[in-house]
């Protein structure tokens, strides 16, 4: 028995290490952790994402962005889900929190979960697997995620100044990414992101105001033109932007790049080298995409005592 359990285990790490998760066992984290306690989770999680994602493709980028935002403050622990009451602003309050959506589809996958197994599901860990779930919809890589974060109890509007800028230079990305233990070459696969979903011209249009040896002048044009239409008129990052593919490389080769610090990646030459093999070779950019999510799923978890399993994810308990 004990020695099935050894080998068991043993399995399970080798398995864990075949799909790039760099740290065998994060603690708490692992592949089945709700093995026991809730065997469908992944799949009642999975089939509310693709029903959202059927009604409004759009919902995809938003989906793998709260992701981004959840683990980039205060770790991945559902902080960016809760609401702010009167004696706190909340995180998604901020300016920051830029146009975040995709919110209801978290709470209907919640609700279902404590349906079936009450108290047992970490919103942090619904917001990991939509995210990855949204990826794999939108033509992305298909990865396994460690499961067992615990939710934040703190959710403050003054963190998110922890969030990337989009007037990010490269060695600004670089050291916010680096804070949290990511490569320069892990910043850039993440940044392919990008490739899904759209920016308001609010975030770009610091761009336009004088000549841009780094921003094609016919895109140029296309963008001022967009912004024309106000603070809030949305351009996508790439020609594709519900798919996700290797389009948004291609895109900053051709100076088309849509935020200062997208179009910066490939004026630097330290990460230009990047760039250029993620936009020839797309399943080297999938697969350094996933691995870098898998790892981005693990920045700062709470486990254990540290956090809880809300039972609203827009509540504390
Ligand atoms: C490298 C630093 C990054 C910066 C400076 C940045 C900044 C931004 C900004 C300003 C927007 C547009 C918001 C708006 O105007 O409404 C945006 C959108 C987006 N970001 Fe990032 N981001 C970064 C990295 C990432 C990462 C690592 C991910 C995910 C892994 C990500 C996923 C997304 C997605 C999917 C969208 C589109 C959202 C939508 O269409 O609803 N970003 N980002
Ligand atoms: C984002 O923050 C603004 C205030 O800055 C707030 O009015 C808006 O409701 C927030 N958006 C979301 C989706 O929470
Ligand atoms: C990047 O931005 C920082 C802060 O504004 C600045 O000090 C630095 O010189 C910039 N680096 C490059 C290479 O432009």
């Amino acid at each position: 028995m004990l020695l099935k359990m050894i080998m068991m285990v043993n399995l399970l790490s080798m398995f864990i290490l075949a799909a790039g998760f760099p740290y065998g066992v994060v603690d708490g984290l692992r592949m089945d952790y709700y093995l026991m306690s809730c065997p469908f989770a992944e799949q009642i999680v999975k089939n509310t994402v693709n029903g959202a994602l059927d009604n409004d493709p759009a919902l995809a980028a938003a989906l793998v962005r709260m992701h981004f935002h959840d683990c980039f403050i205060e770790g991945c622990d559902a902080s960016i889900l809760i609401d702010s009451t009167k004696d706190n602003t909340a995180e998604k309050d901020s300016p920051g929190n830029l146009s975040l959506r995709g919110y209801e589809v978290i709470d209907d996958a919640k609700d279902q979960l404590e349906e079936q197994c009450p108290g047992i599901v970490s919103c942090a860990d619904i917001v990991a697997m939509a995210a990855r779930d949204a990826i794999f919809w939108a033509g992305g890589p298909v990865y396994d995620i460690p499961k067992g974060r615990k939710d934040g109890r703190r959710s403050k509007i003054e963190d998110t100044i922890n969030l990337p800028f989009p007037t990010f230079n490269t060695s600004e990305l670089i050291t916010a990414f680096g804070k949290r233990g990511f490569t320069a070459q892990e910043m850039v696969a993440l940044s392919g992101a990008h490739t899904l979903g759209v920016a308001r011209c609010a975030s770009f249009k610091g761009r336009l105001s004088s000549a841009d040896p780094t921003l094609d002048s016919d895109f140029a044009k296309t963008l001022s033109k967009k912004c024309g239409g106000g603070d809030n008129a949305e351009q996508p990052f790439d020609a594709t932007p519900r798919i996700f593919d290797n389009f948004y490389f291609n895109a900053l080769m051709r100076k088309s790049g849509l935020l200062f610090s997208d179009q910066t990646l490939y004026t630097t030459p330290r990460t230009r080298g990047v760039v250029n093999g993620y936009a020839m070779n797309q399943a080297m950019f999938f697969f350094d995409f996933r691995k870098a999510m898998i790892k981005m799923g693990t920045v700062d978890v709470k486990e254990g005592s540290k956090g809880e399993v809300r039972q609203d994810c827009r509540k504390i308990n």
